[in-house]
């Protein structure tokens, strides 16, 4: 074979089989991840990796593999790639966009709902056999219907939560975000106007002009920024201070994002306060002091742990490998609302890359059918 690729963990055999139809595999199958030597030995003569978000890839690693071609990453966020670095070297970046998007947000509910209503404390009350019998103020938690929702990032996974919170829940929307969502607000005004004609109260939808000014209006708010070195601590100790003191921060899409320290420590003085985490700081350890807490609940990094999207991952991570390998195309997709529906059914796939998050700064060539 012409090509060698380095699968960085076990993946789903199928999408195994696609890279290796046009490359010679070299697959690390220990649970861990490889350790950053590893790594570089293991790429020294390959043209691609598919790598984790638990694998990073810099400079220096890129620069053990002289032919590298592609970092097909098995995730949305790529945080853990230096994407300058790869730019600078012409390798194309992939990632794995529209198969987590509701399976994220869904999660993203789940933890919303479990801290508001105390679901991990009561579990643990039954499992210790502490349940003696109903009582009017038991574990009592926050009912979200008809407040407002704060989600700090607009993007797919945001959006999706954001829907499913005011759809189902009908909760006034707050969103922060560089860029104005104006398909949401469109669609938040269509659906209050459709319940007005229910004879049901409407609920609103604004962007904020500052993250403090969600921060204080929001009963719960959900983070859903990308990591970059700007959005590191996004949330940190005076922005904790500006939420209510009985609000809800929910966190699925990457750890650093939060100040975990002072999150422990507003969590303590304020128990009151609840936080569904997904992701970690320093994944997979957690701040000291933060299992301790009971108005915390915490989940490891399941946002996208659904077997459909797990595979749809794999399928598109190495289409995305082998796509480059081949040297094929990129699937024509907006930049924020990616439509990868073609490569994930039985049909035969296009002959393109589904997502090279790079591809217009190294002048990629679009698929146009
Ligand atoms: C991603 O794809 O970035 C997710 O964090 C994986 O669950």
């Amino acid at each position: 074979m012409q090509y060698k690729v380095f699968i960085t963990r076990e993946l789903p055999q199928k999408a195994t089989e696609v890279i290796r139809e046009v490359a010679e595999v070299d697959q690390w199958t220990d649970q861990l991840p490889p350790p950053r030597e590893e790594i570089i030995s293991h790429i020294r003569d390959k043209d691609g990796i598919l790598s984790l978000l638990t694998d990073k890839i810099d400079s220096e690693v890129m620069d053990s593999a002289p032919k590298l071609k592609v970092i097909s990453n098995y995730a949305v966020g790529y945080d853990n790639i230096d994407i300058l670095a790869a730019r600078a070297r012409g390798i194309k970046v992939g990632n794995t966009p529209g198969v987590l998007t509701e399976t994220t947000a869904e999660m993203t509910v789940a933890l919303t709902f479990a801290a508001a209503r105390r679901v991990a404390e009561g579990d643990r009350m039954m499992r210790a056999g502490d349940y003696h019998g109903w009582l009017p103020d038991l574990l009592l938690g926050s009912l979200l219907f008809r407040g407002t929702v704060g989600i700090v990032g607009a993007g797919r996974i945001g959006t999706a939560y954001a829907r499913m919170m005011v759809e189902g829940h009908k909760m006034d929307l707050v969103y922060y975000d560089l860029r104005a969502n104006d398909e949401l607000e469109r669609y938040v005004a269509d659906y209050a106007a459709f319940l007005e004609k229910q004879g049901e109260a409407a609920m609103s939808c604004r962007r904020a002009a500052g993250l403090h000014e969600l921060l204080g209006l929001a009963d719960v708010v959900s983070i859903h920024a990308a990591l970059t070195a700007e959005t590191r601590h996004l949330i940190g100790a005076p922005e904790l201070a500006a939420m209510k003191d009985d609000a809800i921060l929910v966190n699925a899409s990457r750890g650093p994002l939060v100040d975990e320290a002072a999150l422990v420590e507003h969590c303590r003085r304020h128990p009151r306060f609840r936080a569904g985490l997904d992701v970690f700081e320093r994944e997979p350890a957690m701040q000291p002091g933060l299992a301790d807490l009971d108005n915390v609940v915490v989940v490891p990094h399941l946002g996208s742990a659904t077997t459909w999207t797990r595979e749809g991952m794999a399928t598109l991570a190495a289409a995305n490998a082998a796509a480059v390998l081949c040297g094929w195309p990129v699937w024509p997709t907006a930049a924020d609302a990616s439509d990868v529906a073609p490569f994930l059914g039985d049909a035969e796939p296009p002959h393109a890359a589904p997502s090279i998050v790079n591809a217009a700064e190294l002048g990629l060539a679009r698929w146009s059918g």
